[in-house]
Formats: C-alpha cells, sequence, structure tokens
C-alpha cells in the first residue's frame, strides 16, 4: 500500500469546517456495519460536529496531507463520563475524537496522532491514558496496547451508542524496553 507523508499541527478553530467534513466521512464509513443505521442517523450528526473548546484547547492535533486534513485526535483532562477507580483524576488523560479519513485508513495516521497526544500528555505529568472506544475501533487502541476496563451506553439524540472503556498507561512495559515509538 502507498504511504502518504502526514504532518501533525496543532489544531485551530479555522479547521472546523474541514475537521466537520473529515468526521462525518471517517464515521460514516467507519461505523457501518457496527451500529443500526438508526443509531448512526441519530449519533453521526453529533459526533461529527466537533467541539470547539477541545479544537482550541491546545490538546488537539489535525493530521495533513498536502495540506489536506486527513485525521485528528486529541486529549483532556479527565474522561466526560468518570468509570471505575483507582486512578487519581488529575493523572488521568482522556483521549477525545480520534478519525481518519477513510481514504487513508491504515496508514498510520491515528497512531502518529496518539504519539502526539502521548508526548504532549507526558510533558505535564500525566500517567493513564483513558479512552471511550467506538465498537469499531477497539482494536486500533487494543494495538496501541489499551486494555477493556467497561462497557457503556451513552445517550445520544435519543439513541443509546455503546462504547467500549479501555486504558493504558501513558508509557507501556513495552515502550520502556524497546524504546519504541508507541
Ligand atoms: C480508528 C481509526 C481512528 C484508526 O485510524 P488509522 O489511521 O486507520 O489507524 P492506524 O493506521 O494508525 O492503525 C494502527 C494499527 O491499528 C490497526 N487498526 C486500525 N484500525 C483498526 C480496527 N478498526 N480494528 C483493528 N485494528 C485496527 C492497524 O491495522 C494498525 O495495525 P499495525 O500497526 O499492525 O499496522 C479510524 O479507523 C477511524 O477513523 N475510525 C472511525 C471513527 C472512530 O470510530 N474513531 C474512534 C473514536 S473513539
Amino acid at each position: 500500500m502507498a504511504t502518504t507523508q502526514i504532518d501533525i499541527r496543532e489544531a485551530t478553530p479555522a479547521d472546523l469546517g474541514a475537521l466537520r467534513r473529515m468526521l462525518r466521512a471517517a464515521y460514516e464509513v467507519g461505523l457501518k456495519g457496527y451500529y443500526a443505521p438508526q443509531t448512526l442517523a441519530r449519533v453521526i450528526p453529533t459526533v461529527a460536529e466537533g467541539n470547539l473548546r477541545l479544537i482550541a484547547s491546545g490538546r488537539f492535533h489535525v493530521a495533513t496531507s498536502d495540506g489536506r486534513i486527513v485525521g485528528c485526535g486529541g486529549w483532556s483532562d479527565g474522561p466526560p463520563t468518570p468509570v471505575g477507580g483507582g486512578l487519581e483524576m488529575g493523572r488521568l488523560a482522556h483521549l477525545r475524537q480520534f478519525a481518519t479519513c477513510p481514504d487513508v485508513a491504515g496508514q498510520g495516521v491515528g497512531t502518529a496522532l496518539f504519539r502526539r497526544c502521548r508526548d504532549q500528555a507526558a510533558a505535564i505529568g500525566m500517567e493513564h491514558f483513558e479512552c471511550q472506544s467506538t465498537l469499531m475501533a477497539e482494536g486500533f487502541y487494543a494495538r496501541l496496547g489499551f486494555r477493556h476496563v467497561d462497557f457503556i451506553w451513552t445517550p445520544i439524540r435519543g439513541a443509546a451508542f455503546a462504547l467500549v472503556v479501555m486504558r493504558r498507561p501513558l508509557f507501556t512495559e513495552a515502550d520502556r524496553h524497546r524504546r519504541a515509538a508507541i
């Protein structure tokens, strides 16, 4: 498969329009078959809307190829819906809104965005990541070393959206041994 030159930069509010188009494409193509069509019809307009506060936070990043936004993802302090226990919330960072344009899926865009988030979160002392993964993305996060913690239903516009709660330390044993980039 041909690989694409990807650059990662901080998102800005000016990216909102392009982000919305990319998010809609990523969710429509990626989530098909994982959720009922009537669930997606309710959920996608909301999740593809983008979150201006998050986008402007300095912790949300876009991947670009020849200037075109082909992926996004970021993190925030703590999860929107706290799940489980045993971790100090101040050290638990929550991954947010990871998506890759379908035409460059599987080429490392999501991984590059994850690494940027990890390095940024590590720089201010975060120790663990949590995500609320779509059913589709569970394999992606598992590949990055996340472990299943819980399964939740999030209400969105009258639909129950099934999500998998997953966690990993910012740096895993494998990172320490291999000094690998993940
Ligand atoms: C999940 C998503 C962000 C992955 O982005 P991506 O750029 O394709 O991911 P990468 O290319 O970095 O993949 C990294 C590894 O995970 C694997 N992987 C990616 N998506 C996967 C999936 N859905 N299931 C299993 N493995 C997956 C890749 O094959 C790759 O493995 P490798 O290291 O052995 O080559 C993208 O598929 C997407 O946008 N999905 C729809 C939106 C969504 O559900 N987002 C998650 C919100 S919580």
